[in-house]
């Protein structure tokens, strides 16, 4: 045994008695917070699509997708494959987009010289979605390639030869979920770039405006439209009210246009205060449009918006053991469980909400109601800081849900590239058929996704490494997305 070991190791028993003693015990430093920060982005190189440009960090990683949308005459390359496999879905990746820009508008002030990697995140996507609502006039492009073909390869998005098949919404066949979902996220990242690039925030938000009253105008929900390539994959399971509602919000939240106001306060009876699932997700927008919207109520002193403070109180107690209206399920190591696929993305939603809640309360020092007792600020930020750090190790199986972060980390990700061997470290080709026989190996990813959260335990705390339970092993882009805006919140605040 060394010193430097023999001094660590008294150090951490001196922890873990502290620990025992008091209740200020703090698993991460700011370091750390920031390190998962850090990779928390850089996943996002990892899911790129198109040519790569020269500051590319995740180098195993090549072009793909180059002439994505051009058997269409439309320019639809670049953008983001949503998790392990190589389609391009427009609803995922708008959400993305608008959850990756919350998490700036909220918290970019707390994350320092990450900021411009997370603005460069959000350009990915935003730029992309641009394409995908500017080509065609009256149309919206909402996604690259047929998933059951794409799914029937195991290939790197680099190699990849499966249809690259173009999807659209249009007028005759409207996709108001998708669409609006599209305005949510050209409005939001129109705000990420306000001060730092104005014409192109402009653009951002005209485009927005474009695409909400497409939306709203030609009605009806992409999951009719579009039924064999978006169900089940993206199916729009909520509808497209929640949709139109988010787009809208975020719209005025933009451009704090009086038309979007007066939208809102017609149309916000749609969204009832107790109708939710509460879960915040691709699909269901309602959990996030309340929070959303009663900041104007903390702020401004909307009254209109006093029921969206109530609405938020009953979503915001229900996560919160112990309060009369608590309706959430926990696992017996603490952690939020809506359901056995990519659980951690309603954790990392609920997370963002929480935390963005509790900085809304706190612009008047106001404080949640939950049936006969009242919720502090501080409280929501515990309850988020308590799953921030269970997805980074904190937790029963001593694992971190993050690729990359800690001493264990799933080492078998459900995801094509990462998966199969790098084009750097294997150029030839490896078809269709022979990517199966890596999907199937025990061995480890040979290259890693840093940063990226899997799909996460079960209700039980428990997780199987295992490339095939696609359940637990996938990431996703909008596990991620939510996630940046907590945990930058935790690198400056780590207490
Ligand atoms: C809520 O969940 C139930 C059961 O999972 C489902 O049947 C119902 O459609 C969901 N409601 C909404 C509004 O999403
Ligand atoms: C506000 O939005 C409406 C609807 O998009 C638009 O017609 C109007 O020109 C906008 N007003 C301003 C001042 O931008």
């Amino acid at each position: 045994m060394t010193t430097s070991f023999k001094f660590s190791f008294t150090i951490e028993i001196l922890c873990l008695a502290l620990c025992s003693l008091t209740l200020s015990c703090h698993a991460f430093t700011s370091m750390d917070y920031s390190t998962a920060l850090e990779k928390s982005i850089l996943f996002f190189e990892g899911q790129r699509s198109g040519k790569l440009p020269p500051d590319q960090r995740l180098t195993w990683r090549g072009d793909s997708g180059l002439s994505d949308g051009s058997s269409y005459h439309v320019d639809l390359t670049g953008g983001y494959y949503d998790a392990g496999d190589n389609v391009k879905f427009g609803l995922p990746m708008a959400f993305t987009t608008t959850l990756l820009a919350w998490s700036v508008i909220e918290f970019g002030d707390e994350m320092g010289s990450q900021i411009e990697h997370a603005r460069a995140a959000i350009r990915w996507g935003s730029d992309y979605l641009l394409k995908a609502a500017t080509a065609t006039p009256g149309t919206l492009y909402v996604q690259v390639a047929d998933p059951n073909m794409d799914h029937k390869c195991w290939e790197r998005p680099e190699d990849m030869d499966t249809p690259r098949n173009v999807y659209k919404v249009s007028t005759q066949s409207p996709g108001s979920d998708v669409a609006a979902e599209t305005a949510a996220a050209l409005a939001a990242a129109s705000i990420v770039f306000k001060n730092s690039d104005p014409s192109y925030s402009r653009k951002l938000l005209q485009t927005a405006m474009k695409v909400f009253d497409f939306a709203d105008r030609y009605r009806g929900s992409y999951s009719d439209s579009l039924n064999s390539v978006v169900c089940p994959f993206y199916c729009s399971y909520s509808g497209y009210q929640d949709e139109l509602l988010w787009g809208a919000s975020w719209i005025h939240r933009a451009s704090q246009n009086t038309s979007y106001l007066d939208y809102i306060k017609s149309n916000g009876h749609t969204m009832g205060a107790y109708d939710d699932n509460y879960s915040f997700s691709w699909d269901d927008k309602r959990p996030g449009t309340k929070v959303l919207l009663s900041k104007d109520f903390f702020e401004k002193k909307t009254l209109e918006f006093q029921p969206y403070k109530s609405h938020s109180d009953n979503y915001i107690c229900s996560l919160i053991p112990g309060t009369s209206s608590f309706q959430a399920q926990y696992t017996p190591g603490g952690l939020l469980y809506k359901g056995s696929a990519s659980n951690l993305q309603y954790v990392t939603s609920s997370a963002l909400l929480l935390l963005t809640y509790a900085k809304y309360l706190n612009l008047n020092g106001g404080v949640a109601t939950c049936g006969s007792s009242t919720i502090t600020a501080e409280k929501l930020i515990s309850q988020a800081k308590k799953q921030v750090d269970y997805i980074l190790g904190d937790n029963p199986a001593k694992m971190s849900y993050m690729v990359g972060f800690g001493e264990r980390f799933p080492q078998h990700v459900h995801h094509r590239g990462s998966s199969v061997p790098s084009i750097h470290a294997h150029p030839t080709r490896i078809p269709c058929n022979d990517g199966f026989h890596y999907l199937d190996s025990s061995s480890p990813n040979p290259n890693v996704l840093v940063g990226a959260i899997v799909g996460g335990p079960d209700s039980r705390d428990n997780f199987a490494d295992d490339r095939n339970n696609y359940q637990q092993s996938e990431p996703a882009t909008y596990i991620n997305a939510p996630f940046v805006g907590a945990v930058a919140y935790f690198a400056a605040k780590p207490n």
